[in-house]
């Protein structure tokens, strides 16, 4: 589903060059949930972002299904990105003045979907997340679990076959970590959708099938958390 090889990425500042990752390899399976972890600083947002195409890497390839989206065109990669590709973010990124069924049925109109079916497709996946009753309301109106949830129905709705996740959990309690954890697993389970969850928690990871771990730039594979007393 996922095949990295000898990625690397550096940042340029003027005449200052930081290096972030170097020779990344990595492959993920269809179907697999795979944790990233990592200090801060270390790389986790990066890596996240050239997988998910939302930049480029300074070298290497990544491959999602086959193909090599560091040689597509900016158009080739919307594209490519609008049907194969869902993101959450951290910090939900909803557009305040859509509903949260607007906001659901965002990437639908931007796919060209008349708006009879695109609203069915929404309403469908906003009841998988439990948010039926609140999809008149504005982001605004929901807590923060819900946003998150809203935002992950998002990323969904156009049937994606790989999830990237930056943090999904990093704004909420415990309690609702959880909750949207048992979520992203269940659509895992259910859909078969690929995840790769960027995280700070140890919960989230001991829950996924296979944890890796950034450190100065290059990647460290765990594994399964299962079984294993820690990660040190
Ligand atoms: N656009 C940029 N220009 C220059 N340096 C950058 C840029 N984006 C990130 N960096 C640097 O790259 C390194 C990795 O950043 P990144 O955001 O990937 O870390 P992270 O592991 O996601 O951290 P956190 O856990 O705090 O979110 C940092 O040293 C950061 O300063
Ligand atoms: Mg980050």
């Amino acid at each position: 589903m996922l095949e990295i090889r000898d990625l690397s990425h550096r940042f340029r500042n003027g005449t200052e060059e930081t290096v972030v990752l170097e020779e990344i390899n990595l492959s993920v399976h269809k179907q697999e949930v795979v944790a990233l972890l990592g200090s801060s600083g270390s790389g986790k947002s990066t890596l996240l972002n050239l997988m998910a195409g939302l930049m480029k890497p300074t070298a290497g390839s990544i491959l999602i299904a086959g193909q090599p989206i560091e040689k597509m065109s900016e158009n080739q990669l919307a594209e490519f990105r609008r049907k194969n590709i869902g993101f959450i973010f951290q910090s939900y990124e909803l557009i305040p003045h859509l509903t949260v069924l607007g906001n659901v049925e965002l990437p639908l109109v931007f796919q060209g979907m008349k708006v009879k079916a695109r609203k069915e497709m929404a309403e469908a996946i906003l009841t998988q997340v439990g948010l039926a009753e609140k999809m008149h309301l504005y982001p605004s109106q929901l807590s923060g679990g819900q946003q998150q949830r809203v935002s992950i129905a998002r990323s969904l709705v156009t049937s994606p076959s790989i999830v990237f996740a930056d943090e999904p959990t990093g704004n909420l309690d415990t309690k609702t970590e959880g909750e949207i954890l048992d979520l992203l697993l269940g659509l895992n389970t259910r859909l078969g959708i690929t995840f790769l969850i960027v995280t700070h928690e140890m919960e989230v990871a001991q829950r996924t099938q296979r944890t890796i771990y950034l450190r100065d730039g290059r990647l460290e594979d765990l594994g399964s958390a299962h079984g294993r007393g820690d990660n040190g």
